[in-house]
């Protein structure tokens, strides 16, 4: 271990023990935030130069041992392990090492509250932007195959039980709008935390002129957190709204894996999904599973499991608390698990087959029920006599098509008339965005 940056003298004794618990497995997570600390750092370094507290040749030092950095991480020349504190310290000892006494002056202004703070802020606005890229992809095959497979003829259920003839246009095009609205709901918050903590310090600001404005716009944030102590208190919160962006998308997944893997059923029989998204049994040489489709289903579990985890860290007085740092588990925990499944959705949903011929014959004549009580209503009859009276006739209708039924379906998002257009509007203006 490289000598810990906040070391005074040789006469504080530090207990190994001590030291390892209260890193935990901080520095391996820091892996993840290390790229957006050396972007924070070189801006900061660069608006110390602009107030004079770095000569220009220095901060150009600086940041060009940066750029070498973020290279060596990269490519796996430079390993953040067990050897430094943290990402923070790690930072300081790569400049040190390259530019002797010059390097410790990256801290000017600055603390590691701040910084984590800041790291935090630019990795989340980067997963929520994967998080909003993966939503607008879901949509994307979703609606693709609604206006393809529109009127595909699906029994409609509520309860589970049957209830009107549907369409496979509209469950594709049902599932195409949750994933906008997740998409939209991503963006929404990335905006919401788009603001730039750095320069806040520990909490309280500093006694130097700092250009916190001109820091922030050079990392692309919209504005600042201008309160110091708000900058503390605003850790954690940032990140479970993140995770509430995440949640919406994978609680959606939940239900859309869940119809899968009801229709995948052989009870049902309705669809297949592809050979690649599906494994055998060790024992029974028959089965075909769609473990893709159950995992996919519990991810939401990891993910609500790491909201309430790190929710609950969050009971704390006003500034930095060392107990923030157990935000950073759950937080990455969910990202990186939430975002490698949603990006498996495209692929899977490109790779179910329907049996039409199963889901045509599925309908019962009973399920043109409703189409003829609101037949008689276009005649003229209350809603309600008409209802009673195509109860009694429920026998009668077993000359009907679903195709029919579908064409007629005319109201406003209805199987006729999906208003995909509408969709795919507000689709593009979210990848365009
Ligand atoms: N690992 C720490 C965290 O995530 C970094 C900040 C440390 N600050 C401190 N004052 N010890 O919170």
């Amino acid at each position: 271990m490289a000598d810990y940056i906040w070391k005074k003298d040789s006469s504080g004794k530090v207990d190994e023990r001590v030291m390892r618990f209260l890193a935990g497995q901080d520095v391996l997570l820091d892996r993840e935030l290390l790229p957006f600390d050396i972007r924070a750092s070189r801006a900061h370094a660069r608006g110390l130069a602009r107030i004079g507290v770095l000569e220009e040749g220095q901060a150009e030092a600086m940041a060009a041992a940066l750029d070498e950095l973020q290279g060596a991480f990269a490519a796996g020349e430079f390993v953040l392990d067990e050897r430094f504190e943290d990402g923070h310290s790690a930072i300081e000892s790569w400049l040190t090492e390259r530019l002797g006494e010059v390097g410790g002056r990256i801290h000017a202004g600055r603390s590691r509250n701040d910084q984590v703070a800041v790291a935090i802020r630019l990795y989340l606005r980067d997963r929520l932007e994967q998080l909003k890229r993966e939503s607008c992809a879901i949509a994307g095959v979703a609606l693709e195959r609604a206006a393809s497979e529109a009127m595909l003829p699906l029994p409609g259920h509520t309860h589970l039980q049957q209830a009107m003839p549907s369409s496979l246009g509209l469950w594709w095009a049902g599932h195409a709008e949750a994933f906008i609205d997740n998409a939209e709901l991503a963006a929404r918050i990335a905006e919401w935390i788009d603001a730039s903590p750095l320069g806040t310090a520990s909490g309280f600001g500093v006694n130097l002129p700092l250009d916190r404005d001109g820091v922030a716009a050079e990392l692309g944030f919209a504005r600042l957190v201008v309160n110091p102590q708000y900058a503390q208190n605003s850790r954690g919160k940032v990140e479970l709204r993140a995770i509430d962006a995440l949640s919406a998308a994978t609680g959606d997944l939940r239900r859309l894996a869940w119809d899968l893997s009801l229709y995948a059923s052989e009870e049902f029989g309705f669809l297949q999904i592809g050979s690649a998204y599906c494994t055998g049994s060790s024992i029974m040489p028959n089965k075909h599973n769609p473990d893709t489709v159950e995992l996919l289903r519990s991810l939401h579990s990891t993910i609500v499991g790491a909201r309430a985890e790190l929710d609950s860290v969050l009971s704390l007085p006003s500034g930095y608390q060392r107990d923030l740092q157990d935000t950073k588990p759950p937080m990455i925990r969910a990202f990186e698990r939430g975002l490698a499944g949603l990006a498996l959705v495209p692929g899977l949903l490109e790779s179910v087959t329907w049996n039409e011929t199963r889901m045509r014959e599925a309908i019962a004549p009973a399920l043109h029920a409703t189409d003829r009580a609101n037949e008689l209503v276009g005649q003229g009859r209350p809603f309600r006599e008409a209802y009673r009276q195509a109860a009694a006739e429920i026998e009668d209708l077993a000359g009907r098509t679903p195709e029919a039924s579908l064409q007629a379906r005319v109201s406003p998002g209805g199987n006729a008339n999906l208003l995909l257009e509408r969709l795919r509007e507000r689709l593009q203006a979210l990848k365009a965005d």
